[in-house]
């Protein structure tokens, strides 16, 4: 069936011509010869044209005042006006009025079809735009954050309150895989920005040049490569909501920077002359422990506590291991629909595993083990063979208080785990080079010397 159009037309002669010339283009052609006619077409029968296209005069009454009543019942359609020779006026006001174009009487059949055309683009851009924002708010709802633990509805319960409220920065920390980048999708497509863009930035996937400019946007030639003028992610996030995840990696020059951006709501491009007000939603997402990285002076404190009016701490799976019950499940039914498969069975082995199971990578390993055995499902049995659950081996108590743990799997070459070693000496006599020294067996000056070699 094709797109519906809707001609708002009192002659005869224009308006059967038009009826006929978009049905043969695969219109559903409806044809209204009064105001009145419309009005109850598109109030009383909800009829939802793609384009309506409508004479300025009819007998009873102006196209105009038709568009202005039924505007915001109609947002999903595109309107064109035919108007007489000359009457600049009301075609002006027919454009303040959001009406799509207008067309000349009498009309001159390629320009209709070309503006008909584009407006059947831009209407169907906007539907489109419109059912994915409805989409993902479905997909992101409060009840998307899955599980019926305490810990899990305590979390739902603080997400459904922090989407009521108009916060402007928030941290969310928990482990790798506990729901971060989630839980940042709920609140801001459950809150009050949702129609306004979420932009997410990864800090640690950007060196140290690339991340302010990516930030802040800059002016053409403010620096080597600098083409075009380039607007940063505050400018592009306005009106919504600035993810930064993994904030913990982002140096301590830009951290002031961007300490001084949410304080003073403004930035200033790169190369730029003009301070840029911003209205934004700032979340922050960490896995590391701001404790330690603000005592190690790594993280500035006072960023800290700017952006953390809220901190939202995401529990891990293996203290909700109940939550099991229900993220199986669901998981499963996620990839039986994206793999066509029909998995419907979980032995008790398999239970037995997935509880035993210590999930150091929390939901999103979960995700991952669910989905390579119902990739591998030959009936619906989950096949707990292809579980493989292996917990890599922990450093022993003895080894994290007296020795240090270095991988022996080619993970790290001999320079790094000379620096590794040093690191861990250093760190535990707080600094203090000729305790670490006889730690390490060594003089302090060889130590000195090592430690400027690795920039330690
Ligand atoms: N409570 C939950 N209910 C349903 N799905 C969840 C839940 N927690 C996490 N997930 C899913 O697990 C996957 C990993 O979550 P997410 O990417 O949000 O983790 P993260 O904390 O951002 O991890 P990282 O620190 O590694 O970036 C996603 O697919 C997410 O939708
Ligand atoms: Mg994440």
């Amino acid at each position: 069936m094709g797109h519906t159009l809707l001609i708002i037309e009192d002659e005869p002669l224009l308006g059967n011509e038009l009826c006929r010339h978009f049905k043969h283009q695969g219109y559903r052609v409806e044809l209204a010869t009064t105001i009145a006619q419309a009005r109850h077409k598109l109030l009383a029968q909800k009829l939802e044209p793609l384009i309506v296209i409508s004479d300025l005069n009819l007998p009873d009454g102006k196209g105009l005042d038709l568009l202005a009543e039924v505007k915001s019942k109609l947002e999903r359609s595109e309107w064109l006006f035919l108007t007489a020779y000359g009457s600049v006026p009301e075609s002006v006001q027919a454009l303040q009025l959001g009406a799509y174009d207008f067309l000349e009487k009498p009309c001159d059949i390629e320009r209709l079809n070309l503006v008909v055309a584009s407006a059947k683009r831009s209407a169907l851009a906007q539907r489109r735009l419109q059912d994915q924002h409805s989409g993902r708010a479905r997909r992101y709802n409060i009840e998307a954050f899955l599980g019926t633990s305490s810990a899990a509805t305590q979390t739902r319960a603080m997400l459904r309150r922090l989407a009521e409220i108009p916060f402007s920065s928030l941290i969310i920390s928990g482990e790798t895989g506990t729901g971060k980048g989630l839980a940042t999708e709920i609140l801001h497509h459950s809150g009050a920005r949702a129609e306004a863009p979420l932009i997410s930035l990864n800090c640690a996937a950007l060196p140290h040049d690339l991340l302010e400019s990516e930030l802040f946007g800059h002016e053409a030639g403010a620096f080597t490569g600098a083409k075009k003028a380039r607007r940063g992610l505050f400018e592009q996030a306005e009106g919504g909501t600035l993810f930064l995840d993994e904030i913990g990696e982002i140096p301590l020059d830009l951290q002031s920077k961007l300490l001084k951006a949410i304080e003073e709501r403004k930035i200033r491009r790169l190369g730029g002359e003009c301070e840029i007000e911003i209205d934004i939603t700032i979340i922050a997402a960490s896995n590391r422990d701001f404790a330690r990285q603000i005592s190690n002076g790594q993280f500035r404190s006072d960023l800290y506590h700017r952006l953390n009016l809220f901190e939202l701490k995401l529990p891990t799976l293996r203290e909700r291991k109940e939550d099991l019950q229900t993220l199986v499940p669901a998981l499963i039914e996620e990839f039986n629909a994206q793999a066509n498969r029909q998995v419907h069975q979980v032995s008790a082995t398999a239970w037995q595993q997935l509880e035993q199971h210590d999930w150091p990578g929390n939901v999103r390993e979960l995700r991952n083990v669910i989905e390579r055995c119902v990739l591998f499902a030959e009936d619906e049995h989950l096949p707990h063979q292809w579980l493989q659950l292996q917990t890599p081996p922990q450093p022993t108590q003895h080894l994290q208080t007296e020795g240090v743990f270095i991988p022996l799997d080619g993970s790290m070459d001999l320079d790094a785990m000379e620096r590794q070693i040093i690191h861990t000496a250093l760190q535990r006599c707080d600094n203090n080079t000729t305790a670490a020294a006889r730690m390490l067996g060594t003089s302090r000056e060889k130590l000195r010397y090592r430690q400027h070699k690795h920039g330690l």
